[in-house]
């Protein structure tokens, strides 16, 4: 992607922070979500989400980003496990005290196209939250021409039909619409992912940009690592339903300290990333099923690090819990062989 905003340093918490120097506004406690079919979507996620931050949420397809993401703005009831806003555990809360939690909490979805309905004016869908939320009329009516002017789409779309848009528009709408309670977290869930390259970048500048205005703080769910690096100033990376890696950006993309993650990274051939350029890392053949998990470490049955390390039987065995230094930890029980065995 080119033409794309840095990140924001005021946002990014510095990677020394102990975590009771930030400023916690959601937080996961061992997440599970377990589907009737049997499938551990989520499985054991626990993390703090800084004030102001963009915490990017990448994996392979189907290792339950969506789901954590619905899940942390309750969408998806958790089987177990809390979810805290502010402090306060709303995932036990119910009815109006659930909703009113919820105006805090809001999603962006990846397709512009299937998410507002066809049938509704932009005005309407915009406004949607605020006829919820009790407002009055002219309220509604101000608030929405003001969310169109702050994503640029300006007053005459207020009367026009998702499909009198481009893809892009259609995606400011969806932002506009997601701003409208005046949230204080917004799940993006591969918001750029359906869009033009150039469009992309666009999208992707008006969320930075509406971060900045608003104080806005952001999961940001990606399959693509290179959004992930313009956007995010901490990374998380999943793998069936648990967190493998979580650190600040940097720290991240300069030395990711799981397997998996240098797989993922070495990957991307537009990345500069010392550490993993030397060579493409193997992946082998796709992640196990989510029903029936691998013992000890969940990844191990595609690791290229244990193969390089003769199998250690502990892989096989013991599930590796996230340790490391500093806010850079990794679920590895040889994390720190990751990068010495890249470039063999
Ligand atoms: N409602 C559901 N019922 C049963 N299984 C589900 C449901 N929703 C998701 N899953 C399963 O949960 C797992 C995680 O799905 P999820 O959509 O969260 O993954 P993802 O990381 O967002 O994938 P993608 O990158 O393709 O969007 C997958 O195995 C999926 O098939
Ligand atoms: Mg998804």
């Amino acid at each position: 992607m080119t033409g794309l905003s840095r990140k924001s340093s005021s946002a990014q918490p510095k990677d020394n922070l102990s975590p009771g120097d930030v400023d916690t506004v959601l937080e996961a406690r061992d997440l599970h979500v377990l589907f009737s079919n049997g499938v551990r979507a989520v499985d054991g996620v626990s993390l703090q989400l800084h004030r102001g931050e963009t915490l990017g949420v990448v994996g392979e397809s189907g290792c339950g980003k969506s789901t954590l993401g619905r899940t942390l703005c309750m969408l998806q009831v958790p089987s177990s496990g809390k979810v805290l806003l502010n402090g306060s555990t709303i995932s036990d809360m119910k009815g109006r005290n659930l909703r009113a939690a919820r105006k805090n909490l809001q999603m962006v979805f990846q397709d512009p196209y299937s998410s507002l309905d066809p049938r509704q004016r932009a005005g309407q869908i915009i406004s949607e939250p605020l006829l919820l939320a009790g407002a009055a009329k002219a309220q509604r009516q101000a608030r929405t021409y003001e969310l169109l002017d702050l994503v640029s789409i300006g007053p005459s779309g207020y009367s026009r039909f998702p499909r009198e848009f481009s893809g892009g528009q259609r995606q400011r709408i969806g932002i506009a619409r997601s701003l409208a309670a005046n949230p204080k977290v917004i799940i993006c869930d591969e918001p750029v992912s359906a869009l033009d390259v150039s469009v992309q970048a666009q999208i992707v500048n008006l969320l930075v940009s509406l971060q900045k205005k608003l104080n806005l703080t952001y999961v940001f769910i990606s399959h693509d690592l290179a959004v992930v690096r313009q956007m995010a100033s901490r990374v998380a990376v999943m793998y069936l339903g648990r967190i493998v890696e979580i650190a600040s950006a940097d720290s991240f993309f300069s030395g990711p300290r799981h397997p998996y993650s240098a797989a993922l990274l070495s990957a991307v051939p537009s990345m500069s990333i010392s550490a993993t350029r030397r060579k493409p890392i193997p992946l082998a053949g796709d992640p196990p099923s989510p029903i029936n998990l691998p013992s000890g470490c969940r990844f191990h049955t595609r690791c290229w690090l244990k193969e390089k390390l003769h199998s250690p039987e502990i892989c096989s065995t013991v599930d590796p819990m996230l340790a490391g230094e500093g806010n850079h930890q990794a679920a590895c029980h040889f994390q720190h062989s990751v990068n010495a065995k890249t470039g063999d």
